[in-house]
């Protein structure tokens, strides 16, 4: 619907279609502050009439403003692609799927408009142009860093307000809820208590959180398909606060989930509980793997092998790399003092994935379900602390946490 102005401010243009004075303008013209010219309609009626050659008005403005901020070969082609491909899939173009070999039932929805993030935020330096500069290029890419008391003071209040953010994404999922809707709860919340959404436009990466439903491994992006009753969801939320990042997830029920699932999600849910148990100074990052691979092969399930658990403190994304499967080859042992990431993604059928058009959403190729927890740990001289512990407030939501 275009909306009513200030009948003032538009008299003196005409309607785009029919040349009548007009007194409508296309919000999302206004929304992507294009010229009024064009923009303008005297009527509903118009509007609707005009939309069909009018919406490629806003592609283009889209696409041009995009291309021109891309990093030129900064970026692989496949990133950009995704980027470009999920532009227009938000701009309603296409209807149409792509050609693709979808594993399971799981389709493509639109997605909305980038989110805003007030100017006082303080932002990571890929929330302007998709980039991340510092972490590729950083040492700890390589040497696990120690944390001083006060980066480990710091990631304690940020790995906080990343658990308050999920657990408000939890509360509001139930059948016929977009996964936009939920992205839309984290991009607000996390707002709201000063922080910025890592993910949003980190490598181009359009929303501000992952949502990842029924055969979805990780990194599926919030669209506008409603949850029904039956699908299992992850939500992935990773805060950005005081300069440092938070990064968990769980995987919910929605609605009557059948009881294979039930399994599967409990069972990933204890792969990263008995993961969670065996760190300590002095246990090499590989022993987490044989663990996972141990429990999830017991229950006749499958480990990904394609994404890791990592370093995580004033980087996103850094060393060390923490593979959840048996037999792997990760280097190096356990420091009081260092903080990472154990997030076991769990298969139904066999490990193999497989990635969408977008670049971005990786799928089971088999077509059957996969499930995901996540916590930031910080290795004490004792044993472990879950920086993005449940608290008293989280919602009861797991029949096993049930007194
Ligand atoms: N939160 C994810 C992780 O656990 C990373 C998401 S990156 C994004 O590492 F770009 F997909 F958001
Ligand atoms: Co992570
Ligand atoms: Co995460």
């Amino acid at each position: 619907m275009a909306g009513e102005s200030d009948a003032s401010s538009v008299a003196t243009l005409s309607c785009a279609r029919c040349d009548k004075p007009a007194l409508l303008q296309c919000p999302k013209c206004v929304e992507l502050k294009l010229p009024r010219e064009g923009a303008s309609f005297c009527t509903q009626d118009c509007f609707k009439a005009a939309w069909s050659s009018h919406k490629s008005v806003h592609v283009k403005a889209q696409l041009s403003s995009i291309a021109n901020s891309l990093p030129g070969d900064q970026n692989s082609d496949l990133v950009s692609q995704g980027w470009l491909y999920c532009v227009r899939r938000g701009q309603g173009r296409t209807h149409k799927l792509p050609h693709f070999d979808w594993t399971g039932p799981l389709k493509q929805y639109l997605i909305s408009p980038k989110r805003f993030v007030p100017a006082e935020i303080e932002k990571p330096d890929w929330a302007i142009d998709g980039t991340p500069k510092i972490e590729p290029n950083s040492d700890l890419q390589h040497v696990v860093e120690i944390k001083t008391p006060e980066q480990i003071q710091r990631m304690r209040e940020t790995c906080k307000i990343a658990r308050e953010v999920l657990d408000a994404a939890a509360r509001v999922i139930r059948p016929g809820v977009t996964t936009d809707e939920i992205d839309r709860v984290v991009h607000e919340a996390t707002i709201a208590a000063g922080g910025y959404p890592s993910p949003l436009n980190y490598y181009f990466f359009p929303k501000s959180c992952c949502t990842s439903v029924n055969e979805v491994i990780c990194h599926g992006i919030p669209d506008s398909r409603k949850l029904e009753d039956g699908d299992i969801v992850n939500v992935d939320v990773t805060v950005c606060y005081k300069g440092c990042h938070g990064d968990l997830n769980e995987t919910y029920f929605v609605g009557n989930v059948d009881e294979a699932s039930r399994q599967l999600v409990k069972c990933t849910y204890e792969c990263l509980e008995k993961a969670i148990a065996i760190v300590k100074p002095g246990v090499r990052f590989r022993e987490i793997g044989e663990i996972v691979n141990r429990h999830a092969t017991m229950s006749g399930l499958s480990v990904v092998r394609s994404y890791c658990g990592h370093g995580i403190g004033d980087l996103f994304h850094c060393a060390p790399n923490i593979p959840h499967y048996a037999r792997n080859k990760a280097v190096g042992v356990m420091k009081a003092g260092q903080t990472f990431t154990i997030e076991p993604m769990i298969n139904a059928g066999l490990w193999r994935d497989r990635t969408w058009p977008d670049g971005w959403t990786a799928v089971t190729a088999d077509g059957k379900r996969s499930a995901q927890f996540e916590h930031t740990l910080l290795v004490t001289e004792t044993g472990v602390e879950v920086l993005t512990a449940r608290l008293p407030s989280s919602p009861d939501v797991f029949p096993w946490l049930k007194k």
